[in-house]
């Protein structure tokens, strides 16, 4: 086993800045090098912000914190890093930039010296024949927070040595991380399953099926997840995100759930990047817009929508303008379905009555699977498809969404939930809404449902 004593970073983005501080507060001495002196000082600036934080919120001893940040060296340029038994590369998603540090990197650390990527989705393997060592190079890929998210996806080539692979794991348990194994395919897992159904909402919000507000509301009240996909992507940085899905749609078969939504290509190009920006599709800083008021003395007639467009049952009635479709999730959130006849009268009005009852409403269009089941379904079809491949196990699929993205239960755990028969059904109206081959139900979830079976179980 090797004895990782000192290590190094290079590129002290957020995700870089953030592993600096992982590393250092497990204790181990850590070189941070970014390529000029204004890049170290944002990197520097990160790690006293969040450090400084953790002592405000009573985390911290002050002690530990200058403790901490004295086991950081920041250094200009790669020289610094001779010593060092293990580098993390976490320069910007450019497999040509990466390879020309991992060149450098060759040059300058030891040959016993671990060489790591955090790549988000480009191949390991491109990435290990630059250097003089493939064998010793991993992916080591971190999630953001990185000083919360449990998950590092430790990601192995062909031509990696078993024994590199084992001190990974070794490495991340030190840090109190909880590392997955898995070969190098695009987006390996947690983004593979992640990316899909953020690019998902990123259309729904720019065909005007759902307003942004709703959309977000939706996904954590009845998908129960940490954060709405839109407030995610501004978390993430939507060049982060923009540069993951083209990767993963040319590496991995062009599937059409990675085909980069247009607004956000073009939010991109307008330097909406979220967060680091101060405006993505949030703006930071801004107060909160009122909600509008609800007209008084209209009504509307529910129908409790199943799979099927509303317009149906809307048609079979002698008012179809008054008519909406209801979905309730739990206690807390309700689905209110316009169709294209619905008055904005009877929208108002099912709105009013669903506050009055204490459901957050969120309105959308009349489309199989309405928001919830619409995104968290094909997620969960995408899961399915990668368990078919072999690429992961049930557990670490599952692990790796509840460490790497909060997510309060895994796919696998959460199909048994819902059913993989409803979830089937669902999927099936789904695909004959959009009938795109990267929609089609996966054969295994057929297979599952026609044997009765669950995965879990
Ligand atoms: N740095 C350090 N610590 C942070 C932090 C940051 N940037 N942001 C939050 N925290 C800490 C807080 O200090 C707090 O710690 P405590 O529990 O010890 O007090 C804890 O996290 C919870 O923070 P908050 O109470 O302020 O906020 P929330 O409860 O809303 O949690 C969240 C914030 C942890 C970010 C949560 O919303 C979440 O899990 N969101 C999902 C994040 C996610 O999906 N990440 C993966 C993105 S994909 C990726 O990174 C891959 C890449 O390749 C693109």
């Amino acid at each position: 086993m090797a004895e990782f004593t000192a290590v190094g970073v290079v590129g002290l983005g957020t995700m870089g800045a953030g592993i600096v501080e992982v590393f250092a507060r497990a204790g181990l001495r850590v070189v941070a090098s970014e390529i000029d002196e204004p890049a170290l000082e944002r990197g520097r600036a990160h790690l006293t912000g969040s450090t400084d934080r953790a002592v405000a919120r009573g985390k911290l001893s002050p002690d530990d914190r200058d403790a901490l940040v004295g086991r950081v060296t920041f250094v200009v340029g790669m020289a610094g890093l001779a010593d060092v038994d293990l580098v993390v590369e976490a320069v910007p998603e450019r497999l040509d930039l990466k390879r020309r540090v991992f060149g450098e990197l060759s040059k300058v650390c030891k040959p016993s010296a671990i060489l790591a990527s955090n790549t988000s989705s480009l191949s390991v393997t491109e990435i290990a024949v630059s250097t003089d060592r493939p064998d010793r190079v991993v992916g080591l890929h971190f999630f953001n927070p990185a000083p919360v998210m449990k998950l590092v996806e430790i990601v192995r080539t062909v031509v990696t040595d078993p024994a590199v692979v084992a001190d990974a794991q070794a490495l991340c348990g030190r840090l109190g991380k909880v590392g997955v194994t898995i070969g190098d395919r695009a987006g390996f897992v947690a983004n593979a399953l992640l990316f899909g159904y953020l690019n998902q909402a990123v259309s729904m919000v720019e065909h005007g099926f759902v307003s942004r507000d709703d959309l977000d509301a939706a996904m954590r009240l009845g998908g129960g997840l940490p954060m709405g996909p839109l407030t995610l992507l501004d978390l993430i940085g939507l060049d982060v995100g923009l540069e993951v899905l083209d990767t993963m749609y040319e590496r991995g078969g062009r599937n059409v759930r990675h085909a980069a939504a247009p607004l956000l290509r073009q939010m991109v190009t307008a330097g909406l990047l979220g967060r680091k920006t101060g405006r993505g599709f949030y703006t930071y800083g801004e107060s909160a817009a009122a909600p509008d008021a609800a007209p008084v003395g209209s009504s509307a007639d529910f129908v409790t929508v199943t799979d099927e467009p509303v317009i149906g049952a809307a048609m079979a009635t002698d008012r179809p303008s008054e008519v909406v479709g209801l979905f309730v999730h739990g206690d807390k959130l309700a689905e209110v379905v316009r169709t294209v006849l619905t008055s904005d009268a009877a929208v108002a009005a099912a709105v009013a009555s669903c506050t009055e009852r204490g459901l957050v409403p969120v309105v959308c269009g009349d489309r199989s699977g309405r928001v919830v089941n619409a995104l968290l379904f094909p997620y969960l079809n995408d899961a399915v498809k990668m368990l078919e491949a072999s690429y992961a196990t049930v557990d670490d699929i599952d692990h790796a969404m509840k460490l790497g993205c909060g997510y309060p239960v895994g796919p696998f755990e959460l199909l048994d939930s819902i059913g993989p028969e409803t979830v089937l059904s669902g999927l099936r109206a789904l695909h004959r809404e959009t009938p795109e081959p990267g929609l089609a139900p996966a054969p295994l979830l057929e297979q599952l449902v026609t044997a009765g079976r669950r995965f879990r179980t």
